[in-house]
């Protein structure tokens, strides 16, 4: 027997409905705010994430799931930025609009050790901003993923905000900690030794407790910023403030990325343990430029579905009472029941029937357990009246209906599906 592959799910239907109403909810607020739907492969060459997200990264380094074929070394997109950026420039869309807004929702794969919230397979729904170094786009990217919480109920998250300042200011910023930390580096975890000398930034990203605590004791503000940049986080705040979304300041937040530059947030929710960022963004302004396209600034952010479903820790929801199930009993009410079946489902309304020859009982038991509305029962009696019984499986009640009023009957009572 097979089983699926640590780190994958299967999302069975119970949980599928679930997701299908995160993923409206997001798709209706990306649609306010005029994102346009964009679906890359889930298939690029290996080098666009090399040369995107860096090649000292965690992810490039440890967790990529690469596929040799022959001389080609591919890759399954450990994240959507960077195919975005790609399919952005390869398809001229700049050239189309210059200021372009698209949003994604997909799998992902990044060959991790799995435990709660950390999957192999897991799923982003994303959006990119491409076009655009306006702080107001910034205030605008954080305060949709704000809105999408709010419309999901969750609560009791924290939004973390921090500016890593352009280019060069990430290298002043690089130098100020390799002042900081060289003292220090014996001990740092092995892991940081290392990523003191190729990267030092992704030091302040480490979780390991020792490792925090030094970090927590730097002395990091925002004297890095060159006074652009200075003013650009200034405008993100007051933005935000004017529209009322909290954040808070996080000084040492980097991302575990290259291509961040200036403003970098995270989401964070406490229910989620180790792995605590329901989502995570930012801009990149030099990313399209160093890909080959324009030297344009861009904004992005995902969020992980799986932990979103993981702190909306709701029960699994089922799609019931919005279903009619047919039982019919004998030969020729069979017959009937399957003419019976068509004309509801080209009417609109949902409904199914018993396949494994059950009992009248044994079929309404199968028809309260689907959760269905309204069973319609047909035998011969009903057959020789032209009528159906029909039962409410609310409240039990249970009458005949002619069968040319049953439609409308129905429609009335039940929500049509387009
Ligand atoms: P990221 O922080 O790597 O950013 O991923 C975004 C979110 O995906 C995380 O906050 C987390 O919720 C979820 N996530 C990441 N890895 C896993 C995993 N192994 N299992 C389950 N969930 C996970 C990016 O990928 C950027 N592309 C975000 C972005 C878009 N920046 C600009 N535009």
């Amino acid at each position: 027997m097979w089983k699926k592959i640590p780190g994958t799910k299967d999302i069975l239907p119970e949980e599928a409905y679930s997701w299908q109403k995160i993923e409206e909810l997001t798709r209706r607020i990306f649609s306010l705010y005029n994102y346009q739907e964009i679906r890359p492969p889930i298939i690029e060459e290996e080098s666009l994430f090399n040369r995107s997200l860096g090649k000292n990264t965690e992810i490039v380094r440890k967790q990529m799931f690469v596929i040799r074929n022959k001389e080609d070394l591919y890759a399954l997109r450990p994240e959507g930025t960077a195919s975005i950026v790609r399919a952005y420039i390869e398809n001229n869309l700049d050239k189309q609009m210059s200021f372009r807004k698209f949003y994604y929702l997909g799998p992902m794969f990044r060959l991790e050790r799995p435990q709660k919230g950390r999957l192999r397979q897991f799923h982003h729904i994303g959006c990119e901003a491409i076009g655009s170094s306006d702080a107001d786009l910034d205030v605008e990217l954080i305060s949709l993923a704000d809105k999408i919480l709010e419309g999901l109920s969750i609560a009791d998250y924290q939004i973390q905000l921090n500016s890593l300042g352009c280019a060069k200011d990430k290298a002043t910023l690089t130098k100020i900690l390799q002042k900081e930390l060289k003292a220090k580096t014996k001990k740092l975890c092995p892991d940081c030794q290392n990523r003191f000398k190729t990267n030092t930034l992704r030091v302040l990203d480490c979780k390991k407790e020792t490792c925090q605590e030094i970090i927590r004791k730097l002395n990091l503000q925002d004297t890095h910023l060159c006074s652009e940049c200075k003013l650009h986080f200034a405008k993100v705040k007051a933005g935000l403030d004017l529209l009322g979304v909290n954040y808070e300041v996080i000084p040492y937040l980097v991302r575990g990325l290259d291509y961040y530059t200036r403003t970098v947030f995270e989401i964070k929710h406490p229910a989620l343990g180790a792995q605590d960022a329901l989502a995570a963004g930012g801009r990149y302004d030099n990313l399209v430029r160093e890909l080959g396209g324009p030297d344009v600034g861009a904004m992005g952010f995902a969020f992980g579905m799986e932990r979103l479903l993981l702190v909306r820790n709701q029960k699994p929801e089922t799609r019931s009472q919005n279903l009619v199930y047919i039982i019919s009993l004998g030969e020729e009410a069979k017959k009937e029941s399957l003419k019976l079946l068509a004309e509801l489902r080209q009417n609109g309304i949902p409904a199914d029937t018993d396949y494994e020859g059950k009992s009248l009982k044994g079929a309404l038991r199968a028809a309260n357990d689907l959760g269905v509305r309204y069973v319609l029962i047909i035998g011969e009696n009903e057959l020789k009246k032209n009528v159906v019984t029909l039962k409410d499986m609310t409240s039990g009640e249970q009458r005949e209906i002619k069968q040319t009023e049953l439609i409308s009957y129905l429609t009335e009572r039940l929500h049509k599906v387009p």
